[in-house]
């Protein structure tokens, strides 16, 4: 195999073969193609795109690159994924909240990407958790508590631990094809009985309009479907962030709320309305209503909290240990007038820079630090009135308050949020 030549003939718009796909894959997993090719070829699929059979060729190869999770005997198993986003947590609350409704849920789960944050990252801000379970481990938690939350590894869809932190950092993310099978590999590899794709559109997602969404969702979904996993995809607004939190161990406390019957009420209806989803899917639901009514219940009973407690516990982690934050500091608006849009990437890249997420492979974490968002589109305000809070460290300060600033765009008219789920894709 010659990885320069694969990278050339993708390059310019040529069809790659499925053995080609597969030698790459498994070069790069075996250490034989170093990041350097591998960072081009995901640029050169970036830019040239990829058919429906280069994807599914993909996608195999980077499932097969590991082992698979066993589809062991019992209670259906389900599993959510999001496509990304700045402040979405819903995971956290999902996955307790789907085990009490009677299905297991083993979650393999990602980092930060690009300007979006990571499941695994915010679980991490939790003291002790591990996310580094073994095969067996992760088994063991999703038969045993009834949900498991935790990482790729050398032995469990290793081509996409390896790729993902790549595209991380080389602007390689927003993609159909690399995402298609970056999402569809793990959770193929979870032995799903049913899936469900929160993909996300608006300034803070990877797809920016309804439209890309669309197609995302489409190839997502004919993918699970292909594979035998009922799938389906409900199209989210990322034209705001989800809550009021971004950042890692803001987003822990926002999910806690929420599994305790408060928290923001965009947060709480998506976490519902997937989860009703998963459990019709899963036919663990007669429809969406009886499976929004298990969900409610779930979570306003307290058994979602003392299932994510649990399943913290199970991980090595402690939810009553103290999960410290930056110092806080707020930034106001200049005029007076409505929040007319919202660069929400932007928020994501704020995060970032105040060392929140990763600007290079390995660079280590601030659990500790983020924002708060004081104010929702077309809310009216006034002149000098808080717009976020941010909890930084001094030296990102500055920049991360300019950042914020200009993402908040203050105009005069009325203006109206788009709707929090646009449509479903079955
Ligand atoms: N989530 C993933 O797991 N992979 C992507 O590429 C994007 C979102």
């Amino acid at each position: 195999m010659n990885a320069a030549w694969i990278i050339t003939k993708k390059r310019d718009g040529q069809e790659l073969a499925g053995q080609e796909i597969r030698d790459l894959i498994n070069g790069y997993v075996a250490g034989d193609v170093p990041d350097y090719q591998m960072a081009a070829w995901a640029m050169a699929v970036f830019l040239k795109g990829m058919s429906t059979a280069e994807i599914a060729a993909l996608t195999h190869a980077m499932l097969e690159s590991g082992e698979v999770l066993a589809h062991t005997p019992g209670a259906p198993r389900v599993d959510k994924h999001s496509s990304g986003g700045i402040g979405d947590k819903a995971s956290l609350p999902l996955a307790p909240a789907l085990a009490c409704c009677g299905v297991r849920v083993p979650m393999i789960s990602g980092r930060g990407l690009g300007a979006t944050g990571g499941t695994l990252d915010k679980l991490e801000a939790i003291p002790g958790y591990r996310t580094d379970l073994s095969i067996e481990e992760m088994q063991r938690v999703a038969d045993e508590v009834g949900c498991v939350i935790s990482s790729a590894s050398e032995k469990l869809v290793p081509a996409d631990r390896k790729l993902y932190a790549l595209r991380d950092v080389t602007a390689t993310v927003p993609c159909i094809p690399l995402i298609t099978a970056s999402i569809m590999s793990k959770k193929l590899a979870e032995g799903l009985d049913a899936l469900v794709l929160d993909v996300k559109h608006g300034s803070g997602a990877f797809m920016k309009t309804l439209d890309d969404a669309r197609a995302l969702a489409r190839s997502l979904v004919d993918t699970g479907k292909r594979m035998g996993v009922a799938t389906s995809a409900l199209l989210t607004d990322m034209n705001q962030p989800l809550g009021r939190l971004a950042g890692n161990a803001l987003e822990v406390d926002e999910s806690v709320a929420c599994l305790q019957g408060g928290g923001p009420a965009d947060l709480r209806e998506v976490t519902l309305e997937l989860g009703a989803e998963a459990l019709v899917l899963a036919g663990a639901a007669t429809d969406t209503a009886d499976g929004l009514k298990q969900m409610t219940k779930a979570i306003d009973s307290g058994a979602a909290l003392e299932k994510f407690a649990e399943m913290v516990r199970a991980q090595g982690g402690d939810l009553d240990a103290p999960r410290p934050l930056a110092g806080a500091t707020e930034i106001a608006s200049a005029t007076a007038g409505v929040v007319a849009a919202i660069d929400t990437e932007q928020l994501g890249w704020a995060v970032i820079e105040m060392g929140g997420g990763r600007k290079q492979l390995g660079d280590p974490i601030d659990h500790g630090v983020g924002l708060e968002m004081l104010v929702r589109l077309g809310d009216p305000v006034d002149a000098e009135q808080p717009l976020a809070k941010l909890y930084s460290r001094d030296a990102a300060r500055a920049a991360a308050e300019k950042m914020v600033l200009s993402a908040i765009q203050i105009g005069d008219g009325p203006v109206a949020a788009p709707p929090l789920i646009a449509e479903r894709v079955c």
